[in-house]
C-alpha cells in the first residue's frame, strides 16, 4: 500500500488494522517490520496520501476499492486441521465490509487464498438488501521478504483476475489502472478470478519444489563427492531450467511456502485428487527431512553427542534481510539441538526478538547474543543458518582461537569459503559437499 501511495499521489490510501499497537507503530518512527527501503517509502508518503488508522468503519465507508490482506494461516482445528487455510478472518472482514458500506465497491483479494474463495466472498457480500453490489477481484502478491520494495517497484508481473462479466471487467480495469501508474502494460496480466487465485498457490509450490529438488540432490552429492553448487550451476545454465531458486540449503522457511503447499494439498484432496496431493506434499516432506538431516549430521560428526556442548547458531531469520522467523529452519535446528541437551547460543542482526519468542518454552540451554564473536566464544561448533552477508566477512581466525578444539562449522547456506576455513583448522561440513575433516 505504501508503494501504491508513492506511485499514485492522486489516490488516498488508508491502511486499517484492529491491532492498535501495530497501527501506533506504523505511525511512529520504529516501523513494526524491518524491510530494506520501506522506512523511506513510508516517510515519503505518510501523512500525505498514506494513512494508518484503527477506524475500520469509516475507512470502509469512504473507500472505492478495498484490498483485503488479513492473514490466512493454516487451520489448527476441525476439518482440514494442519493443512487447510483458516478463512475466518477473511469472512469476518467480508461481513464487516458489508455492514459498513453505503455504496458499491471493488473488494480485492490480496491475501493468499484457496481457489474459489472469491465465490464464497461474493455470496456473503452480495446477499444483501442494501442495494449495494460488490465485485471481488483477485490480485495476489508475489513479493518476497527482504526484497519487497524492489519487487513491488519492478515486478516480474502483476496478476489481476476477475469474473468475466461486464461488471467483472469494469472492476478489473479499476485495479489495472492503479498499477498502470508505474508497471508497464505488458507486465500486467489479466485472467479469470479462479486462474488468478490458483496461480498464487502454484507459483509458491513451484518455487518451493525447486528448492526441495536441489536439496534432495544435495544429499546425493554428500555421498558421491559431487558438489551441489556445481550441479545447480550446470543445470541452471539450461535456459529451460534457469538459475534462480536452486540454492541448496538447510531448508526453506517463511510464512508462505509450507502453508500454501499444504493448502494446495488439501484442495487436491477435497477434489479427490489423491496422487496430485501426494506429489505436492512430498515437497514439504523433503524440506522437513532436510532440516532433520542437518541436525543429524551435526550430531554424528560431533562424535554422536552434543550434550553440554556450546553451539553457536549464526542467523535465525528464515532468510537474510528480514527479522522474520516464521517457519525458519533455525527453529527446528535449535529445537533439535536443545533436545540433545546442547547449549545453544543464537546470534542474528535482526531476528533475536522473534527468536526469543520462538524458543520461549526452553527455560535453559539457550542464550541470545547480538555479537557473533561472543556467540562463538567457547563453542564447539558454529552452524550458519541464515545467509546474512556479515557472516562472510568475520575474522574466522580470531573465532577459531576462541573456540573449543576440534572446532566445527556446519554451513547450512553454503556462504562461507570452506577450503580457507579448513586450512585454518576448522572441520567444515556444508550442504551437498564432501566433508572437510581434520580427523
Ligand atoms: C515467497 C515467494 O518467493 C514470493 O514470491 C511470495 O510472494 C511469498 O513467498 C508469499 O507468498 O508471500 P518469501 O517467503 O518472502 O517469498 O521468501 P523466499 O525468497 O521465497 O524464500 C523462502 C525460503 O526459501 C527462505 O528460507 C530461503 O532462504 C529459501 N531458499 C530460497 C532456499 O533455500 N534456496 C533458494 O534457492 C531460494
Amino acid at each position: 500500500m505504501a508503494m501504491i501511495a508513492y506511485k499514485c499521489p492522486q489516490h488516498k490510501v488508508v491502511v486499517v488494522d484492529i491491532d492498535k499497537e501495530k497501527i501506533r507503530a506504523w505511525n511512529g518512527s520504529n516501523l513494526p517490520i524491518f524491510e530494506p527501503g520501506l522506512d523511506e517509502l513510508v516517510k515519503k508518503t505518510r501523512g500525505k496520501n498514506l494513512f494508518f488508522s484503527t477506524d475500520t468503519e469509516s475507512a470502509i465507508r469512504e473507500a472505492q476499492i478495498i484490498f483485503v490482506s488479513v492473514n490466512t494461516p493454516t487451520k489448527t482445528f476441525g476439518q482440514g486441521a494442519g493443512r487447510a487455510a483458516d478463512l475466518q478472518y477473511w469472512e469476518k472482514t467480508a461481513r464487516q465490509i458489508l455492514a459498513c458500506s453505503r455504496d458499491s465497491k471493488v473488494v480485492v483479494e490480496k491475501s493468499t487464498l484457496p481457489v474459489r474463495t472469491a465465490y464464497a466472498m461474493e455470496r456473503i457480500l452480495n446477499e444483501n438488501s442494501k442495494g449495494v453490489h460488490f465485485e471481488v477481484v483477485s490480485n495476489p502478491e508475489f513479493l518476497a521478504e527482504g526484497t519487497a520494495v524492489r519487487d513491488l517497484e519492478f515486478p516480474d508481473r502483476v496478476l489481476i483476475g476477475s469474473k468475466e462479466t461486464e461488471e467483472g471487467f469494469r472492476a478489473r480495469k479499476e485495479v489495472v489502472d492503479i498499477y498502470l501508474n508505474w508497471v508497464p502494460r505488458e507486465r500486467i496480466l489479466e485472467s479469470s478470478v479462479w486462474s488468478s487465485e490458483l496461480s498464487k498457490l502454484t507459483a509458491n509450490a513451484f518455487l518451493a519444489q525447486r528448492i526441495s529438488s536441489i536439496n534432495s540432490i544435495s544429499a546425493l552429492c554428500e555421498k558421491t563427492e559431487a558438489d551441489v553448487d556445481q550441479v545447480s550451476g550446470a543445470i541452471g545454465m539450461d535456459a529451460r531450467i534457469g538459475p534462480k531458486f536452486l540454492k541448496a540449503s538447510v531448508g526453506f522457511g517463511g510464512s508462505c511456502f509450507k502453508k500454501d503447499i499444504l493448502n494446495l494439498v488439501y484442495i487436491c484432496e477435497s477434489y479427490g485428487l489423491e496422487k496430485v496431493a501426494r506429489y505436492w506434499e512430498s515437497v514439504v516432506e523433503i524440506n522437513d527431512w532436510q532440516e532433520n538431516r542437518f541436525v543429524q549430521n551435526m550430531l554424528v560428526n560431533m562424535f554422536n553427542t552434543v550434550a553440554g556442548k556450546k553451539i553457536a547458531l549464526f542467523g535465525f531469520a528464515f532468510k537474510a534481510n528480514t527479522g522474520d522467523t516464521r517457519e525458519s529452519p533455525a527453529i527446528y535446528v535449535a529445537q533439535g539441538l536443545l533436545a540433545e541437551q546442547a547449549e545453544v547460543a543464537i546470534t542474528d542482526p535482526k531476528a533475536l526478538k522473534n527468536a526469543r519468542k520462538d524458543l520461549k518454552d526452553f527455560k535453559k540451554g539457550v542464550t541470545f547474543e547480538p555479537d557473533p564473536y561472543k556467540a562463538a566464544k567457547g563453542a564447539h561448533a558454529i552452524a550458519v543458518l541464515t545467509e546474512w552477508d556479515i557472516y562472510k566477512g568475520l575474522d574466522y581466525k580470531r573465532i577459531l582461537k576462541s573456540m573449543v578444539q576440534p572446532a566445527f562449522i556446519f554451513d547450512g547456506r553454503n556462504i562461507l569459503d570452506h577450503n580457507r576455513l579448513y586450512e585454518m583448522g576448522f572441520s567444515v561440513f556444508a550442504i551437498g559437499k564432501a566433508p572437510l575433516r581434520h580427523f
